[in-house]
């Protein structure tokens, strides 16, 4: 592996919340293709890490290059807002509770970024995003509002409007962690897919058996730092320190 297959490079990250140090110094490559899995308890870090990683928060220290260009910071902002557009467009986000627009349809809320933010046609923006929701299983829903769906179908409409920006690497913050259980699946199943595809991903989850069949890598946080990192065989067949290995005796 060479530096230019690095997608996403995260050194040392550090953020505080007054005189909350929450991240103690994260330091993370994604390649091409990666599926890294974070996995950690209540409070580890792990949203903030992935909110610092496109800049709804700003990192105190560290920083994030994404396709080798390094986010600007100065007195703790980001520097230049038009290079967070620019970062954000490249990082699809799906978070826990969906976020979907709810006073526009399903379609609208695929077709949103595309036409605003890319300059896209709505024509095509609208040929897009039919495919995108095709592909998710929700061809029937595309003129429904959110609030006319269940959580998994809304958290579906969520990938789809992160896919129709065509971004580098796609965040997922415990994208089934909202839903009911016989929901989860579905999910789980359109990021199976994206993975199989080839789709960069990093993904905040409790579901352990995604972390161990989907991911290229796995990555523990605790306490606002990676306390053991490796290939999903080697962290749960040999967890090697104390505290992942009473993490994945209390998650099993
Ligand atoms: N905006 C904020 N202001 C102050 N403290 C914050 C803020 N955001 C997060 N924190 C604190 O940072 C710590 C880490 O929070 P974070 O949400 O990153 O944890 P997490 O690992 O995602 O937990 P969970 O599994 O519950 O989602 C927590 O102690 C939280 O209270
Ligand atoms: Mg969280």
């Amino acid at each position: 592996m060479t530096q230019s297959d690095i997608i996403l490079k995260a050194e040392n990250i550090c953020k505080s919340f007054g005189t909350v140090e929450v991240l103690k110094g994260i330091s993370l490559d994604a390649r091409n293709h990666d599926v890294i899995s974070i996995l950690g308890s209540s409070g580890s870090g792990k949203s903030t890490f992935l909110r610092c990683l496109n800049f709804l928060e700003t990192p105190t220290s560290g920083t994030v290059t994404i396709q080798g260009e390094e986010v600007l910071v100065r007195d703790g902002k980001p520097q230049n807002p038009r290079q967070i557009e620019k970062i954000r467009a490249r990082l699809g986000m799906v978070f826990q509770q969906f976020n979907l627009w709810t006073h526009r349809t399903v379609l609208e809320n695929v077709m949103e970024g595309p036409v605003q933010v890319k300059g896209v046609s709505k024509a095509e923006a609208r040929d897009k995003a039919d495919a995108l929701l095709r592909r998710v299983g929700l061809q029937d829903r595309m003129e429904m509002y959110p609030s006319q769906l269940s959580g998994g179908q809304q958290q579906r409409v969520a990938i789809a409007r992160a896919l129709a920006m065509d971004p580098d690497v796609i965040l997922f913050d415990e994208p089934t962690s909202a839903l009911d259980p016989e929901l989860v699946g579905d999910v789980l199943k359109v990021m199976q897919d994206l993975a199989a595809e080839g789709r960069t991903m990093i993904v905040v989850t409790h579901e352990m058996g995604f972390a161990r069949e989907v991911s290229s890598e796995v990555v523990f946080l605790h306490e606002g730092r990676i306390a053991e990192q490796g290939p999903p065989d080697q962290m749960f067949n040999s967890p090697q320190t104390d505290v992942f290995k009473k993490f994945i005796a209390t998650v099993k």
